[in-house]
């Protein structure tokens, strides 16, 4: 799955925020808020829906790295363009359901072997699914051993790695080794307290379980000083 997660990454680049806005006065003000100090952007389907692709290469143009974050969940030969679409933008993530099978993963890490920088990144059971609703759809098996066994699907396909709640980092670490990329949403310094260090949904906790990336949204994007808000948590990524 692609290179070492920890090789040459460093504190900044660990962190991915997360521009959930439906304007593009929204999402460049935050830009511009966090300038040099923000290199990593997910820009996902409400941006994209409500502003279109050019906010992407705009980020592109001014050196950030962009997730898009399709979720991808179509036939193979749909994935495939939009994958390749996505590598045309000049982004470094893109995201593909892997509850679509294997088709559409393999079709994924195929169309963007025409992009060196682009990484296929799998979602496996997104985090707001219980038991229950994967029972509902036939699926008789707990979220956590769901999320490993579509893990394993997504990096037999070659996928460069996961998505991940941070309370299956630590598994999903074990179960696909060192090289392979964690992304972890659902992390957040608000309301912090010493305690809540030890918890794993603060950005350190998330990074120390294993995982190559964060992704922090409203804690950063709606703070009333959006640079410090980042500052703390690179602060916090740092042992
Ligand atoms: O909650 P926050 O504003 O930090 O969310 C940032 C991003 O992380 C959102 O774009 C959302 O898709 C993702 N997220 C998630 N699972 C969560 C919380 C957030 O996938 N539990």
């Amino acid at each position: 799955m692609g290179r070492r997660h920890n090789d040459a990454v460093d504190s900044t680049s660990q962190i991915i925020v997360a521009l959930d806005c439906d304007n593009r006065a929204t999402a460049e003000a935050v830009v511009k808020r966090l300038g040099d100090e923000c290199r990593f952007y997910k820009v996902g389907l409400e941006l994209l829906t409500a502003v279109g692709p050019d906010i992407v290469e705009c980020l592109v143009a001014q050196g950030k790295e962009v997730f898009l974050d399709l979720k991808l969940f179509e036939i193979p030969n749909s994935v495939a363009g939009a994958v390749r679409a996505a590598g045309a933008l000049g982004v470094s993530m893109v995201t593909v359901h892997a509850m679509g099978g294997r088709g559409i993963l393999s079709a994924a890490v195929e169309a963007a072997r025409d992009f060196p920088g682009l990484r296929v990144l799998a979602l496996t059971v997104v985090t707001s699914m219980t038991d229950a609703d994967l029972a509902d759809i036939g699926i008789d098996d707990a979220t956590d051993g769901q999320v490993l066994r579509l893990a394993r699907l997504a990096q037999r396909a070659g996928c460069h790695g996961v998505i991940a709640s941070p309370l299956d980092v630590s598994a999903l670490r074990s179960v696909l080794g060192p090289d392979a990329l964690i992304v972890t949403p659902g992390v957040t310094l608000s309301g912090e307290s010493p305690a809540e260090h030890a918890r794993p949904d603060t950005p350190r906790a998330a990074i120390t379980a294993g995982a190559s990336h964060v992704v922090v949204g409203r804690s950063v994007t709606r703070a009333v000083d959006p640079a410090s808000a980042f500052r703390r948590i690179r602060a916090d990524l740092v042992p």
